[in-house]
């Protein structure tokens, strides 16, 4: 590359990687090892005393792996990454750097299910308190915060709901707290939405939904944007306290404005072991070569989609923030102003029987929990994932009898709106 700053589209294809060195291979090589030669024995040494950069042992550093680091932390603009097995196993590592038994976060209550049980029970059992807040109600942050609080955890857009989240208001309250802002970016990808440019510290990613794309691999990555201070704050032992295991070093001190991302890689994923298989990390890194070109697409098909069910007389409902009277609109307009994804939800009059009707009717669509994938994908939720829900609960979790979810595809759209057409007609 040359020395004019590249584009979005030339990073999500270039960033990190190299032709190999021995082959001349052009696409990254899957690096299939666990394990790398050592130099010499001085060269374990300051491998293992973190004195120098380099493999020991594919659970901790994978040069396949560290393509798609270096690509993600330069499509974000942060100061580097850390890969993981999946976007969960990101969410525990990153509260693992932060958080110390007794300790508690506040975070948004419209975020993806799965992260509000793992919230709500599994961090409960390592002593990490989750508080919750409204993202309708930014004064709700502020008054969530304690004494305790080490952390504030947000969705740039909310999963399932299309709910876009005030990012750099919330940024000034966690400033405010002196606790780092944490996004889970991945509704949006650093192609719609780079929180932080709006003033979150770190960003956190499932790989497995637009970055990946495919519908093919699980994985998770972790975005630090290399502006907190951990050591003016001094509440975080892991990056400001003296490790032992290695001679004694302050992880802040030696690492800087990337000591984060250290910290999650040699303490985190060094002891807790959610590493990414190099294969993973080798389609993840192909689907990303073309985010740009997909995620476009996803938002052009996904508005065309909303617009054409809001106007259905089937369709009590339609919640997406690329409409204009949505209540979502404005902030889409300044966190989204591509498009607003490709993930929302609606409501049909009929409630449960007419969604499960519509799901079993479908054709192009499948009938699947995940979202972004190539292909259109639809859901059913008090059907499916909320369905060991109480009535009340359904509704409070967005789940509603009458809700479907959908994750609009990069198929030709009047392709995805026959098939909706025709799953409503029966
Ligand atoms: C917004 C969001 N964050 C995190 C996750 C968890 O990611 P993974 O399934 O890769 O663990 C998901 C999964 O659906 C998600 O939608």
């Amino acid at each position: 590359m040359t020395d004019r700053q590249p584009g979005f589209s030339t990073l999500a294809i270039h960033a990190g990687a190299q032709p190999d060195p021995t082959t001349g291979a052009r696409a990254t090589p899957i690096y299939q090892t666990t394990s790398y030669v050592f130099d010499s024995v001085d060269h374990a040494a300051s491998l293992f005393g973190l004195q120098a950069f380099g493999n020991i042992y594919t659970r901790i550093t994978n040069p396949t792996n560290a393509v798609l680091e270096e690509r993600v932390a330069a499509l974000e603009g942060g100061t580097a990454a850390l890969a993981v097995a999946s976007g969960h196993a990101a969410q525990v590592l990153v509260m693992h750097a932060l958080l110390t038994p007794g300790d508690e976060f506040v975070a948004s209550k419209k975020l993806y299910g799965g992260s509000i049980n793992q919230f709500n029970h599994s961090f409960k059992s390592f002593g990490w308190n989750v508080v919750w807040a409204d993202p309708d109600d930014l004064a709700s942050f502020e008054r969530a915060v304690t004494p305790k609080t080490k952390a504030i955890f947000i969705e740039s857009i909310a999963n399932p709901g299309g709910v876009i989240t005030d990012i750099a208001a919330i940024a000034q309250i966690a400033r405010r707290a002196g606790v780092p802002l944490i996004v889970d970016n991945t509704l949006a990808t650093p192609y719609l939405c780079r929180p932080i440019e709006h003033g979150a510290d770190v960003v956190v990613h499932s790989l497995t939904k637009f970055l990946g794309g495919h519908g093919n691999s699980i994985g998770g990555i972790i975005v630090d944007g290399g502006s907190f201070n951990w050591s003016r704050e001094r509440r975080y032992p892991m990056l400001c306290e003296p490790r032992p295991e290695y001679n004694g070093i302050v992880l802040h001190e030696t690492f800087g404005n990337f000591a984060f991302a250290i910290a999650c890689r040699v303490l985190g994923l060094r002891d807790l072991g959610p590493a990414l298989s190099p294969f993973n990390a080798f389609l993840i890194l192909t689907g990303i070569e073309t985010l740009p070109l997909r995620m476009q697409r996803h938002c052009d098909n996904a508005l065309a989609v909303a617009e054409w069910l809001s106007n259905h007389p089937r369709v009590a409902w339609v919640s997406y923030p690329g409409l204009p009277g949505d209540r979502y609109h404005n902030l889409a307009q300044k966190y989204v102003p591509k498009g607003a994804g490709a993930v929302f939800t609606f409501g049909l009059k009929g409630g449960y029987d007419e969604g499960v009707k519509l799901v079993s009717n479908v054709k192009l669509f499948s009938h699947l929990a995940n979202i972004g994938d190539t292909r259109s994908l639809i859901i059913h939720p008090a059907s499916t994932t909320h369905r060991q829900l109480s009535d009340a609960q359904k509704v409070q979790a967005g789940a509603g009898p009458d809700v479907v979810r959908l994750s609009i595809g990069i198929e030709d759209k009047a392709d995805i709106i026959a098939d909706l057409e025709q799953a409503l007609a029966e």
